[in-house]
């Protein structure tokens, strides 16, 4: 039985709750957390704490608090040459104490409290400082998900950024798509099948192939009446640059 405790009580720690509560050979015995209030939202038979000093003997100990926080936090605690893992995208595996042995278990999907995930279908990237917590980590990555792979430090940082990218930055698009139909009253729902196929598209096809739309088929009636549309908007420029970065992109094409 692999013995967790989790640090946090936030979107990523409920998440891990749930599937480690589901897999069998993995125990939760503590999750730890500044304030009562937040850890009251996860499942009651796990034991909680908000004392740094009543942690629990454990195989492992997740810091899934944010990054600014886990190097000063990895410092505050008390026991020593234990593993002790984050789970950030962004955060160097050396940021960690040197009182303990360091890793890092970065599940690659965004999670939100109240929204489930197939963890199965999430990528664990995952590093450490010795052969054996590797080991350790892969095994425990192996009983919740498909794909588990040994990513440096390094590598996880560019991964990150680029998550960033297709992630927070297409759904920061979602919302001024839906600003802009709410001032039309017309519903978000409309979009939701021409989202879906753009995610689903590139799996059989890359991104370039992938493209559509009039800044690839560099139709400039079409993009001057949007930015017509967009006169007084506040999204007038995010168009622009938008459709710039597209028309650079397929240049050579249009002009071959
Ligand atoms: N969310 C994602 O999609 C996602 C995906 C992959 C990896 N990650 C990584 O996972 C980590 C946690 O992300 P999250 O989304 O779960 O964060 P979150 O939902 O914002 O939760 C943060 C937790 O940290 C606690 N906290 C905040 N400031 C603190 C401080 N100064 N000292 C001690 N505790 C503090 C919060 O406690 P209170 O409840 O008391 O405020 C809360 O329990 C981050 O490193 C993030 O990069 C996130």
């Amino acid at each position: 039985m692999i013995k967790i405790v989790l640090f946090g009580a936030g979107n990523v720690v409920s998440h891990l709750c749930t599937i480690f509560e589901k897999t069998s050979g993995i125990e939760v015995i503590q999750v730890y957390n500044r304030n009562q209030n937040s850890l009251s939202g996860l499942p009651e038979n796990i034991d909680k704490t908000t004392s740094i000093y009543e942690i629990k003997d454990a195989d492992i100990y997740i810091i899934a608090l944010p990054d600014d926080v886990i190097s000063d936090f990895s410092e505050s605690i008390s026991f020593i040459n234990k593993l002790v893992v984050h789970t950030s995208g962004s955060v160097a595996m050396e940021a960690l104490s040197d009182k303990n042995r360091k890793g890092v278990f970065y599940p690659l999907q965004s999670f939100s409290k109240n929204k489930g995930v197939d963890f199965s279908e999430i990528p664990i990237c995952l590093e450490a400082s010795n052969n054996s917590d590797v080991k350790f980590l892969k095994e425990l990555g192996n009983k919740i998900s498909k794909t588990v792979v040994e990513i440096s430090s390094e590598e996880r940082k560019k991964l990150h950024l680029s998550a960033v990218i297709v992630n927070n930055f297409v759904n920061y698009l979602y919302k001024v798509g839906s600003d802009l139909l709410a001032e039309n009253s017309l519903s978000f729902d409309l979009l939701i099948p021409l989202i879906k196929e753009t995610a689903y598209k590139v799996e059989s096809l890359t991104p370039f192939e992938a493209q559509t739309g009039p800044a690839k088929r560099n139709d400039k009636k079409t993009i001057e009446k949007q930015l017509h549309l967009l006169k007084d908007s506040p999204h007038k420029e995010l168009y622009r640059e938008m459709t710039n970065a597209i028309l650079r992109e397929y240049k050579s094409n249009l002009s071959g």
